[in-house]
């Protein structure tokens, strides 16, 4: 099962590779940190970006409650069929659109976001974090994972403080965890 997931990644990434900005899926360690904080509370909303096959999103809804639900958002069609034969979840909605779009689907406040967007390959994304901030209570986490250190300046001066986590050596990634410390003016 374990090949079989490594082949497809090995193969659908690259030949995506202006929407993934990756060769293959994010590793086992970058799965473990980037979900780090996920909230075990009961009925929580949690949201990911950039589901791709979903190796991530496995890990979310491990540490997520029973009774909490998951919203994760993917451009790919391909890939969102793919996670929907392999993820059999009621607390799992896969949303094939783009992050952007985020704020037409939720109508509560969000305690995590977890994104593996490729940051360094969009243009704009100012319209992208301003939506993403009016989404998120007070106290409640942004996650990102970066191939390179230079995606930093689109999010950070949105969220209140940071921490920094580097994982692996080939690739090395960097693992930003951002608190929402602030309520949004004119949220
Ligand atoms: C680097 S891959 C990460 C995939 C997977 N989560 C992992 O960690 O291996 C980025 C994913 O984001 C998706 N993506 C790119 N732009 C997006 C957008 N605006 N909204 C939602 N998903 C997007 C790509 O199709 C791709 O699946």
């Amino acid at each position: 099962m374990k090949t079989i997931k490594a082949i497809k990644s090995a193969y659908l990434y690259p030949r995506h590779i202006k929407s993934t900005g990756a060769l293959f899926g994010t590793s086992k360690a970058v799965e473990n940190e980037i979900t780090r904080l996920v909230s075990s509370d009961e009925g929580e909303v949690v949201v990911e970006f950039g589901m791709g096959l979903g190796n991530i999103t496995k890990e979310i809804l491990n540490r997520m409650s029973t009774n909490s639900k998951l919203l994760a958002f993917e451009l790919n069609s391909k890939f969102c069929d793919h996670v929907r034969d392999e993820i059999d979840d009621p607390r799992l909605k896969i949303i094939n659109d783009s992050a952007e779009n985020a704020r037409k689907y939720l109508d509560v406040q969000v305690v995590n976001v977890v994104s593996s967007l490729p940051l360094t390959l969009m243009g704009e994304t100012d319209v992208l974090f301003s939506s993403i901030v009016k989404l998120m209570s007070e106290g409640s986490y942004f996650s990102q994972v970066l191939l390179r250190k230079n995606g930093i300046e689109k999010f950070q001066h949105y969220f209140g403080e940071h921490h920094h986590v580097r994982v692996g050596i080939m690739p090395k990634y960097h693992i930003y965890h951002c608190i929402k410390e602030t309520p949004t003016i004119n949220s």
